[in-house]
């Protein structure tokens, strides 16, 4: 099969396009050919060598649509033909991949296969992250930062859905005006205005930050009490400053959370909980994939380029024919 390979730790010209061959499906799995596979920003770090360990040889790629090419010898859920999008922890860039059957969700009818592959890794990510773990629930206050990253548009429409008001951050009016269309109260384009002065009056409930540093603070300046700040990434930076009477007056908890590395039996009741709470929405149409470009899976060193330069508003998505 085709796949995209990281040839060594660097920049995207070490993503190249190569012959592996097909994945046997084991115990309790299913082969899925690839049809669409999500660009991640931990895809990139990958890349990089950011996890601590060289990913010379990997194919990357944490999400995937497509049909059942095959069955794993237990494996009873899914049949051959079966249009299914999964949450995997590697292997994405390529035409086949050898998933978990647990991790599956069948495709709505009303989706493609690119709209299905952008849903996973946002979808069960948000949940556990605001849902499962922060209790976000109808009536609270909620804030995005990176509002119009593949995982901010999942988390306003996810947060508006369940009845929650959402407030966003993001770097230009085009991407605030795509948050409010999805459902967001307000957005604020942090380069003109200071996110905290302009949310003075809110209080919020929970916010999910992707970017750490000095938003920090003014995080927890902005929370309510019992607020709820959980972190996903720090991409501004690590280490932040924490005013602990700030905490105990307001009984705040600070939390954060990775799905990549979580074992295989959380991913599969996640992925449970998610096909009963949330695939409802995607079916009706009050969860909408935002897929904003997509590239051939040949052109993956393209995609994550566009990925890099943080112009795009939602997914963005391989294909293969
Ligand atoms: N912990 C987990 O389990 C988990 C799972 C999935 C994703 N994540 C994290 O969630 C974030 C969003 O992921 P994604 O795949 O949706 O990525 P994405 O679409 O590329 O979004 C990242 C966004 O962050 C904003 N940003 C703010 N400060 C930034 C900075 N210093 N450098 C770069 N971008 C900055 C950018 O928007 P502006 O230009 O508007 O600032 C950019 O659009 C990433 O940090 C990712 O690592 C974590």
């Amino acid at each position: 099969m085709k796949a995209i390979i990281i040839t060594q730790p660097g920049g995207s010209t070490v993503l190249q396009f190569q012959e592996r061959p097909v994945p046997q499906p084991e115990h309790g799995q299913v082969l899925i050919r690839v049809r669409a596979a999500g660009v991640n920003r931990s895809d990139i770090l990958l890349r990089q060598g950011g996890y601590g360990m060289n990913p010379a040889g990997q194919i990357p790629g944490l999400e995937v649509a497509g049909t059942v090419e095959a069955c794993g010898p237990t494996s009873s859920r899914w049949q051959i033909g079966d249009q299914l999008c999964a949450l995997i922890s590697g292997g994405g860039y390529a035409e086949y991949v050898a998933v978990d059957e647990r991790h599956c969700l069948p495709i709505p009818p009303s989706l493609s296969f690119v709209e299905a592959a952008s849903l996973p890794e946002t979808v069960l990510t948000v949940w556990s992250t605001v849902f499962q773990w922060a209790h976000l629930t109808s009536g609270e206050n909620f804030l995005v930062h990176g509002g119009s990253s593949g995982i901010g548009v999942t988390a306003i429409q996810l947060a508006k859905a369940f009845g929650a008001h959402a407030y966003a951050t993001a770097g230009s009016d085009e991407k605030c005006t795509a948050c409010e269309q999805l459902g967001a109260v307000k957005c604020i384009n942090y380069k003109l205005e200071d996110f905290e002065q302009a949310l003075q009056e809110v209080q919020l409930n929970v916010v999910l930050d992707m970017v750490g540093g000095d938003y920090t603070p003014k995080n927890l300046r902005l929370l309510a009490t019992d607020g709820r700040l959980m972190f996903i990434n720090a991409m501004q930076g690590a280490d932040s400053q924490i005013h602990i009477p700030t905490l105990m007056q307001k009984r705040i908890t600070i939390s954060g959370s990775m799905l990549k590395p979580r074992d295989a039996n959380f991913k599969a009741a996640l992925t449970t909980e998610v096909e009963q709470q949330v695939w409802p929405l995607v079916a009706d149409g009050r969860l909408k994939p935002i897929v904003y470009r997509t590239f051939p899976l040949s052109e993956a060193a393209q995609a994550q380029e566009l990925m890099t330069g943080s112009d795009h508003i939602g997914k963005i998505i391989l294909e293969i024919q």
